[in-house]
């Protein structure tokens, strides 16, 4: 829904085609993953909050979900990442019991990066066992 690193850098190697518009050889093009990820002819809804959407990950196509970007650039710390945030969630899930903030809403700023305008606040409690 937000791509932490929203826009990419590439420069034509040759001219390119797209759309009916002919980008020549050379030029400077920037690529902007929420355009692609927020285009509903690919994933409807965008901006429901819905994991389930992936669960049949072929039925994604092609260069449509790039918060890692793509081709001979693509993240090197990808997979890293990925398995990073899945033990912070994990933890932050089983260990404690959280909930946004009464009032804080869930507008974002960039600076690049995308952070919680407020900051995130949430009322945290652990899970007795
Ligand atoms: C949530 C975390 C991360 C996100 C969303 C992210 C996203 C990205 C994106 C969008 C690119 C540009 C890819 C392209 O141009 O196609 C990139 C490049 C890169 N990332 Fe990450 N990244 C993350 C974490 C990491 C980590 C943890 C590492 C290293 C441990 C890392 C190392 C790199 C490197 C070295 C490149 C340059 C690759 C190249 O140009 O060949 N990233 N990343």
């Amino acid at each position: 829904m937000v791509p932490p690193v929203f826009t990419m850098m590439r420069k034509t190697v040759e001219d390119v085609e797209y759309g009916g518009y002919i980008i020549p050889k050379g030029w400077q093009v920037i690529h902007a993953a929420n355009m692609t990820q927020w285009d509903p002819a690919i994933f409807p809804e965008p901006g429901r909050f819905d994991p389930a959407q992936f669960d049949n990950a072929s039925a994604v196509p092609p260069f449509a979900l790039v918060p890692f970007g793509g081709s001979a650039r693509i993240c090197t710390g990808n997979e890293f990442a990925r398995v990073e945030t899945l033990v912070a969630v994990h933890h932050i899930v089983t260990i404690f019991r959280w909930k946004l903030a009464a009032g804080c809403d869930r507008s974002f700023s960039r600076f690049s990066l995308p952070y919680p305008s407020q900051g995130l606040l949430i009322d945290i409690e652990p899970i007795q066992k």
